[in-house]
């Protein structure tokens, strides 16, 4: 079996001069290598989507790159190597992650779960206010002080897209945020994602390949730990080389048993 030659990929640099700039990213958790050596770019105001199936690295991606997991390769945020900074030292430089699965506190109201997010954003100027905040999710309004174990998983959503905004990120890492939403839900916080990527920088982990490439500059597709497809929305619209993409390359003779991620 030959090996697997992403013929696809076209890789495209950003305009302006990177914000984010990864190389060589590898993650691995004991024998599984979750994302194996990849290089993407973020340039200064652009919104990137990282799409790909169940269990492509995704999530890991983001966690390296806010220094949430082990990795080996280079990153470089506003032109300074990250690899050797903690988690708590990148979120207060402003890269912020809004994790899969929300993550509140969740004895505290909405809006104590808003303000957490300012003990990232420390001295740093203020990117939305909390009244901008509730301007993108009204339905927050009403629910302010409702502990955030009492609200349904898109107001929680919600409470942790807001939350992060209030981090002042000058990059925001959104992870699926349209996971587990009612269709109706799903509208609502990507009206208020296609505002706020107006404003600030962004990678956003989709599943929903559509729903992503709406609101974003580029997407990167990851399948198996490997960046497959590269381009702008226009460039990726073509729906069967896209799911083309979302496959594993093989990585094993497919007369032996296929290699299995662990999940
Ligand atoms: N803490 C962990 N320990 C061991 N393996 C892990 C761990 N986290 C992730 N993995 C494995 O790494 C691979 C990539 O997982 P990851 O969560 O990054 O994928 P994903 O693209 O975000 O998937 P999903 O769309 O389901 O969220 C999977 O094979 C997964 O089982
Ligand atoms: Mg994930």
């Amino acid at each position: 079996m030959p090996a697997h030659r992403p013929t696809a990929v076209h890789v495209e640099s950003p305009r302006s001069d990177p914000l984010l700039a990864v190389r060589g990213l590898r993650v691995s958790y004991g024998g599984v290598d979750a994302v194996k050596g990849i290089d993407l770019e973020v340039g200064q105001g652009e919104a990137v989507g990282l799409l790909g199936a169940n269990g492509a690295g995704k999530t890991s991606t983001l966690r390296a790159i806010s220094r949430l997991a082990a990795t080996s390769g280079t990153i470089d945020f506003c032109g300074r190597p990250l690899v050797k900074a903690s988690a708590d030292s990148v979120a207060r430089q402003g890269l912020v992650h809004v994790p899969e699965g929300r993550r509140l506190f969740s004895s505290l109201s909405a809006e104590e779960n808003l303000r957490t997010g300012a003990v990232a954003r420390g001295r740093r100027p203020e990117v939305f206010t909390l009244d901008e905040v509730y301007d993108l999710f009204p339905a927050l309004v009403a629910l302010q002080d409702r502990p955030a174990w009492a609200l349904s998983g898109g107001e929680q959503q919600m409470v942790a897209i807001g939350r992060g905004l209030l981090a002042a990120p000058r990059l925001l890492l959104l992870d699926e945020p349209s996971l587990g939403l009612a269709p109706v839900v799903v509208t609502a916080v990507y009206r208020a994602v296609a505002s706020i990527v107006d404003r600030v920088s962004v990678i956003l982990v989709e599943q929903n390949a559509a729903l992503a490439l709406e609101v974003c500059d580029r997407a990167y597709v990851l399948a198996a730990g490997r960046i497959t497809l590269a381009g702008r929305p226009e460039e990726l619209g073509d729906r069967e080389a896209l799911m083309a993409s979302y496959v594993a390359p093989p990585a094993t003779d497919p007369a032996r048993p296929a290699e299995r991620p662990g999940r």
